[in-house]
C-alpha cells in the first residue's frame, strides 16, 4: 500500500465522518492522546513529569459549516483555559481550514483574534500548522496580518516545497517550525524526492537560525537531528533560540534522549474524534505504522 493510497484515504468525507462514530480505532490511540480535553491534559502532564513541553491539537480540518468552525473557535479558548487550569507546559496548534477559512477569511480572522487575545492574557502562544498547497500563500498572508498586533503566533515552513527557502525572507524573526510536509503536492511546486526535501529543510532551518528567528526542527529524522546537532554547536547558536519537536507516539526513546540532553523539547499532541485524516497521514508517510494499525483492527 503507498504513500498516495493512503493521503487519497486522507481526503475521503464519508470514511471521516464514520470515523468520528467509531472512537480511536484501527490503533489511532498509539499516536492521539485521547479524545476529550481530561485526557489530553492527563497525558500531557504524564510528558511535562518527564522533561517534555507539548504544543496541542484538536484534531480537525477543512471544515464547511459555520457552527462548526464557531465551536472550533471556542474548543481552542477551552483548551487555553485547561493549561491554565492544570499547570501544565503546553502551546496550542491551530489550522485555520478547521476555524473556517473555506467559509470566509473574516470568520477564520475574528476567531484568531479571540484565540490569541486571551493566548496573550495567559502568557501563551499559537502556532498555525501549515495544510495544504491551496491554502499555503493565504496562511501566510494572515500570519503577517495577525504579526502586526500579536508577537504570540507563528507557523509552520514546508521544505518539500520548491519556494520553501525563499519564502522565509518575510518571516525574519517570526517563530517558525520547518517541518518536511505532509500533503500530496504537485511536481511543479513541491520535490518529490526525500533527497531534495531533506537537503531543503536543513538549508531552511540554517537560514532562519542565522537569521536570529526561533526555530522548531519538527522531524523524527535522526540524519537530519544530528545535522542540526552539529550546525548549532559550530556555530554558537544559543540552544534557546531552537527547539526540536515530534509527534505522540512517535520515537519516544529519542524524544527523550534529546531531552535529557539539555534541548528543549516539544510533544505535538493531537486529540479529539476528528483523528481520521491526521492518522492517515501519519501511515501515508511510514508503512511500518500499518503493523500496529493492523493490531489496533483485530483488537476491537
Ligand atoms: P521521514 O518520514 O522522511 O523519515 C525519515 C527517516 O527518519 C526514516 O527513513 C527513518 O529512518 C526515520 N524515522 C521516521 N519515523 C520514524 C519512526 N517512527 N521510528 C523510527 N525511525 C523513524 N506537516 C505539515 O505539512 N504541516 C504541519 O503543520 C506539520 N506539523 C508537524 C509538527 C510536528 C511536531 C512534526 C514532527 C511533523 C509535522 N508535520 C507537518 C509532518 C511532517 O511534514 C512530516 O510529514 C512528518 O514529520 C514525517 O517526516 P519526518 O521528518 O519525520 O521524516
Amino acid at each position: 500500500m503507498s504513500r498516495h493510497f493512503f493521503l487519497f484515504l486522507s481526503k475521503n468525507k464519508a470514511l471521516n465522518k464514520s470515523a468520528k462514530k467509531w472512537g480511536l480505532r484501527l490503533g489511532a490511540a498509539k499516536v492521539v492522546a485521547g479524545v476529550t480535553i481530561d485526557e489530553v491534559m492527563q497525558s500531557i502532564q504524564q510528558l511535562n513529569e518527564q522533561g517534555l513541553k507539548a504544543t496541542i491539537d484538536h484534531l480537525g480540518e477543512f471544515v464547511t459549516e459555520r457552527e462548526e468552525a464557531e465551536n472550533a473557535g471556542s474548543a481552542c479558548l477551552d483548551i487555553l483555559e485547561a493549561i491554565k487550569r492544570n499547570n501544565i507546559d503546553s502551546h496550542v496548534s491551530v489550522k485555520l481550514t478547521k476555524l473556517g477559512l473555506d467559509i470566509s477569511r473574516e470568520l477564520c480572522m475574528e476567531n484568531m483574534r479571540s484565540i490569541l487575545d486571551v493566548a496573550k492574557t495567559n502568557g501563551n502562544f499559537i502556532n498555525i500548522d501549515m495544510e495544504d498547497y491551496a491554502h499555503y500563500h493565504e496562511t501566510l498572508d494572515i500570519l503577517l496580518e495577525l504579526r502586526q498586533k500579536y508577537d504570540n503566533v507563528g507557523t509552520v515552513m514546508q521544505s518539500y516545497l520548491r519556494s520553501g527557502l525563499d519564502d522565509l525572507d518575510p518571516l525574519q524573526g517570526i517563530p517558525l517550525r520547518i517541518v518536511k510536509g505532509a500533503y500530496q503536492e504537485d511536481a511543479a511546486v513541491a520535490y518529490q524526492d526525500k533527497e531534495d526535501i531533506d537537503a531543503n529543510f536543513l538549508c531552511m532551518v540554517e537560514k532562519h537560525l542565522r537569521n536570529g528567528g526561533h526555530t522548531a526542527i519538527a522531524t523524527h529524522d535522526h540524519t537530519i537531528i544530528e545535522a542540526v546537532q552539529t550546525f548549532t554547536r559550530e556555530n554558537n547558536i544559543p540552544t534557546e533560540q531552537f527547539e526540536f519537536q515530534m509527534l505522540y507516539g512517535f520515537r519516544q526513546e529519542l524524544q527523550h534522549q534529546l531531552a535529557d540532553e539539555g534541548y528543549t523539547f516539544r510533544t505535538y499532541v493531537p486529540f479529539g474524534q476528528d483523528w481520521y485524516g491526521y492518522f492517515m497521514r501519519r501511515l501515508a508517510e511510514r508503512p511500518q505504522n500499518i503493523v500496529f494499525a493492523v493490531r489496533g483492527m483485530i483488537s476491537k
